[in-house]
């Protein structure tokens, strides 16, 4: 049997109708950039998210250089994030002009750790000049946005939050109300890039606000600085929604809690079958969740003792695809060697442990069974050696 890490081509079959059809329209109307569908995803999206602005662009990284620009963030400017991300989430610091400061991560959650935070907040000798925090939502578990919106009020910082992986995902407050990621940031960005829960056929993403000014700016910023054409406020740059991908992202939107919901349930069957085959020595499963809903854009598990690699090695030889989410930490990517050094001891072991097993809605049962059989067959076979 073949298992994919990820298979467009499935949800493909299931829509393609409908996507055909709207994507037609779309070249009958000829209007390509900035349309009707372009506005009309932007106000979808706002309600799903129950944001005030939302502003497409062209992917995910462009939103986050957007808002942290739309933040001030500049040269002299210290923001604390995570080493165990993307390298867009720190690269749109830097593009800036700022210093990101890396706190390691909690271990259960793989998220940052907001105790970390907090130290970094109260004792670091450039707390002053700290403008920003920059939480991720990373495969999909959302941080805790009540935690976020007590620290923005104690310590008077900015939050963006990087919701490229967590679109939907939820937090349940102390009070009972329930919120999505990216509804508590100063601003926030999604990522649309094909692989996402909501996928568009090619590069697509999006800046969240609640704030009409910082909605202003990153309006205007994404052409080029012009509020009225060919007069320029500011140096900004292109970075456009086609219509095209607003148009199948549209499409997608309406089945999303539905993809949500099947992305859970597939979760929840990896578990059972780690606990039911004796495998929770080696392998440690993500949490279902109890107060926050995850989204599981990825399903990653932590090998233990030091198989990763060799397990990994053994899925692909039985025709298992899997993946590293993250194989080395910014904090040690040679591009950002010029930044203080620092120590994340949990960030490093999570590089070393981290194993992202096949995950999307249409991965059937019983491929999800073949995968957990084969590193079944792996622990029993190590362990007889
Ligand atoms: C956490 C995180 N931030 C930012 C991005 C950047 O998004 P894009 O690929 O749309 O530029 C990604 C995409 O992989 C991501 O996973």
């Amino acid at each position: 049997m073949k298992v994919p890490l990820f298979d467009m081509t499935r949800q493909y079959e299931s829509l393609r109708d409908e996507i055909l059809n709207v994507v037609d329209s779309v070249f009958k109307s000829g209007r390509l950039i900035m349309g009707e569908n372009v506005k009309r995803f932007e106000e979808e999206m706002q309600n799903y998210l129950n944001v005030k602005h939302a502003i497409g662009v062209a992917n995910g990284s462009d939103a986050l250089y957007i808002a942290a620009r739309s933040l001030g963030i500049k040269d002299g400017d210290f923001v604390i994030t995570t080493a165990f991300t993307f390298f867009a989430t720190v690269s749109c610091v830097t593009r800036n002009g700022g210093t990101p400061i890396f706190v390691d991560i909690d271990e259960n959650t793989f998220n940052i750790d907001l105790d970390q935070v907090e130290k970094v907040l109260k004792d670091h000798p450039a707390r002053n000049k700290i403008r920003a925090i920059i939480p991720v939502h990373l495969f999909g578990r959302t941080v805790d946005l009540e935690r976020l919106e007590y620290i923005r009020q104690q310590y008077g910082v900015k939050i963006l939050e990087d919701c490229a992986q967590s679109v939907g995902s939820t937090w349940q407050f102390s009070d009972g109300t329930v919120k999505k990621s990216g509804s508590v940031g100063d601003v926030s960005i999604l990522s649309f890039f094909p692989t996402k829960n909501l996928g568009a056929h090619g590069d697509a993403g999006m800046i969240l606000t609640n704030d009409e000014h910082l909605a202003e700016f990153c309006r205007i910023f994404r052409v080029h600085g012009a509020k009225v054409k060919y007069f320029h406020e500011m140096e900004g740059v292109n970075s456009r929604l086609d219509e095209v991908q607003a148009a199948i992202l549209r499409v997608k939107l309406k089945r999303l809690d539905s993809f949500h919901q099947r992305r859970r349930d597939l979760a929840k069957l990896y578990n059972e079958l780690f606990e039911k085959y004796d495998l929770t020595n080696h392998v440690v499963c993500p949490p279902l969740g109890e107060g926050f809903e995850c989204v599981f854009h990825q399903y990653v598990v932590r090998v233990k003792h030091g198989h990763r690699d060799r397990l990994k090695s053994y899925l692909e030889s039985r025709g298992v695809e899997t993946a590293i989410y993250y194989p080395l930490g910014m904090h040690r990517q040679k591009c950002f060697a010029h930044l203080p050094r620092v120590e994340l001891e949990k960030t490093d072991r999570a590089c070393a442990e981290v194993l992202a097993l096949p995950m999307f809605p249409e991965l059937r049962e019983e491929e999800v069974e073949y995968v957990v059989k084969c590193i079944k067959d792996y622990f029993e076979g190590e362990c007889a050696c």
